[in-house]
């Protein structure tokens, strides 16, 4: 399944936009099956109803475990690197791993998971992420990993929609020279979901934290009271596999489900492929399992490709903006998959983090999550890339399960802020606000996708036409991404960003109307409305105009009130950059809030702001103007 030329890219992107089914089928055929599948592929993108590897049966943990123990059996799976840089490491080879995941499989068992029922994983950057994500495939349960940056309310929110039986979770996690309490956030999540009936506690930061008899029960206590013996759980292809919360443009986030046999060859495949992992080769993902990224490259991806995935508990910035290089030189890595926010934050710290650290283990670097700007890519590629290693700017989404649109390392010529090209088996095209599709070179349109690939989203959870509207109507036949997107003379792609009301905040995804409704909960606001703007670091910043009951007599402080509001109500990453208080928005005599004029005002790009005149009061937007930060 390995493209090693230019070349043998596009016959393999040829073969796979022909004969997609007998190019999958082909890749498929490297995993491990209990029943081969009556059909590669049934799909309509109108209901919408995808289905890869019909009837096949497998399970993915034997396939990333099981089928390497004979002769990577010793070599190192995960490597564990601590936040706190006197603390050691900690290496778990193939069976070590493969030990930990079936008796915690068992663990699961005990208390009373069976196969399709859903468990909510909500713990640090530790390998027990791994292993618990891993025990829930093994056994057949769903898993719903809650990023532990995300607050009670939202934990809440996404344990209720999926109806949890379970929760995983740690007494507090490490994070720089903070130390979080993630049992005090279950604790209180809980109060509110009567489908839990039981927390499974790992001891992380020995932090005193509540234990409630019949409900809450230690993780090293249950990990002896099982042997390690637990045969994997025979899946069908579509069986659900995970499920992850992601924001839209509108009301709550939604449960992206993907599936078990379509994932698996799809996130291997885009693996192996992308990053051209080689044997013995530590790969180095620095995204939070909370995300896709951190499911389909730190867990899933490397795993099935028999990698050694190396897993950072910490942040960037402890204890210096150096703690990056200091891994990659003290473990010898070889592939870096990071985000442009972290690349220009570290940027701005100076060389001097940089200098003295040694780095030439390194052979490609890659960058997700946002638009990478062409400062940051150059800083990347020149001082720690030292001009030699590939950037892969890799474009994906969570609905999208693996990446789409990047190059292949080595392979594909890079161009600096494009995602290049697509993946065999992604075909892309771009469309006008009609739906027309925009043909040839030099253009620019809204990004779908004509054809599945394996590892698209399936369903959201419990509400399937939510899925449909979202992805499979805007545009009939085609999977809308929601992605602005330009493609160039070369036929390169240039993501451009979104195009609907989701910001992508450091890399993280935020609705504008989660943010919205957030503030609104706020005692003293009658209405607000938030908006994005360029912000040097995070990409994009938070911008939110709000409307108080009362003149307020301290708008310091009813600032602070309103931050305290949104990081209860969604977590820290949520909090707007700036607050302004106005008056009035501006709004259409339908009652319409007109987000092109924030926007602008936001950007501080005052002097156009287009046509005013249908709005209902335009003097409001004089008013916005005057104050605006
Ligand atoms: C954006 C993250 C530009 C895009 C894997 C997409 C990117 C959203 C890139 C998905 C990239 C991701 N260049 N933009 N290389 N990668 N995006 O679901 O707007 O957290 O729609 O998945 O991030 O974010 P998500």
């Amino acid at each position: 399944m390995r493209i090693r030329t230019f070349e043998e890219y596009q016959t393999a992107y040829q073969h796979s936009v022909e004969d997609p089914e007998g190019f999958w089928a082909e890749i498929a055929q490297e995993f491990k099956w209990h029943k081969p599948w009556k059909k590669v592929l049934e799909w309509n993108f109108s209901t919408p109803d995808i289905k890869w590897f019909v009837g096949g049966k497998t399970n993915i943990t034997e396939n990333a475990l099981d089928r390497h123990l004979r002769e990577l059996g010793n070599h190192p799976a995960i490597i564990w690197e601590p936040n706190d840089p006197s603390e050691p490491s900690v290496t778990l080879t193939y069976k070590m791993l493969h030990d930990q995941v079936c008796r915690f499989a068992n663990v699961l068992k005990r208390n009373g998971v069976v196969k399709g029922d859903r468990v909510c994983i909500y713990l640090p950057m530790v390998p027990e992420a791994a292993i618990a994500i891993l025990a829930c495939a093994r056994i057949g349960a769903v898993h719903s990993v809650v990023f532990g940056g995300f607050s009670a309310q939202s934990l809440t929110d996404r344990i209720i929609d999926s109806n949890c039986k379970v929760i995983v979770t740690s007494d507090g996690a490490a994070r720089g020279n903070k130390n979080i309490p993630m049992k005090d956030t279950v604790d209180d999540a809980l109060i509110a979901c009567p489908s839990v009936q039981k927390v499974i506690v790992l001891t992380h930061t020995r932090t005193p934290i509540s234990m409630i008899k019949g409900r809450d029960v230690w993780w090293e206590s249950e990990m002896k009271q099982v042997t390690s013996d637990c045969r994997p759980e025979v899946m069908d292809s579509e069986d659900p596999l995970f499920i992850l919360y992601t924001s839209g443009s509108t009301g709550k986030p939604k449960g992206v489900v993907h599936t078990t046999g379509g994932y698996m060859v799809y996130s291997a495949y885009t693996f192996q492929n992308v990053f051209q992992y080689e044997k013995d080769q530590v790969f180095f993902c620095t995204a939070d399992v909370g995300w896709i990224t951190g499911h389909s490259y730190i867990v899933y991806g490397p795993l099935l490709s028999g990698a050694t995935s190396l897993m950072f508990e910490g942040i960037p910035t402890y204890p210096d903006a150096g703690r990056f290089w200091d891994i990659v030189d003290r473990h010898k890595v070889d592939i870096l998959y990071t985000a442009p926010t972290a690349i220009r934050s570290l940027m701005g710290f100076g060389l001097k983090y940089v200098e003295g650290k040694d780095l030439s283990s390194l052979k490609v670097l890659g960058s997700v999550g946002e638009p990478i700007n062409e400062e940051a890519w150059n800083w990347y590629n020149e001082h720690i890339g030292k001009g030699k290693c590939p950037i892969v700017d890799t474009w994906w989404q969570t609905e999208t399960g693996g990446i789409l649109i990047s190059p292949i390392a080595g392979v594909t010529k890079t161009k600096p802020t494009y995602a290049t090209l697509p993946l065999p088996g992604v075909q892309p095209i771009l469309v006008d606000e009609s739906g027309k599709e925009i043909e040839g070179n030099g253009v620019s349109g809204n990004l779908c996708i004509k054809y599945p690939w394996p590892s698209i989203i399936r369903t959201t959870w419990g509400d399937h036409e939510r899925c449909r509207q979202t992805y499979f109507s805007t545009y009939p036949n085609l999977y809308f991404t929601g992605d602005g997107c330009l493609r160039d003379e070369d036929g390169y792609y240039r993501i451009t960003g979104r195009v609907d009301d989701v910001l992508n905040v450091s890399g993280h995804r935020i609705g504008t109307a989660e943010v919205e409704n957030a503030i609104n909960m706020h005692a003293d606001v009658i209405e607000s409305a938030v908006v994005g703007y360029p912000h040097d670091i995070k990409g994009q910043g938070i911008y939110a105009f709000v409307i108080c009951e009362n003149t307020l007599d301290d708008e310091d402080l009813s600032r602070r009130d309103i931050l305290a509001t949104v990081t209860r109500i969604i977590g820290p990453i949520a909090k707007p950059d700036k607050i302004q208080f106005v008056r009035g928005l501006p709004k259409t005599r339908s009652g319409k809030i007109m987000r092109r004029i924030l926007r602008k005002i936001a950007e501080g790009d005052t002097g156009n702001l287009g046509d005013t005149t249908t709005l209902l009061d335009p003097t409001v937007v004089d008013d916005i103007k005057a104050g605006a930060m």
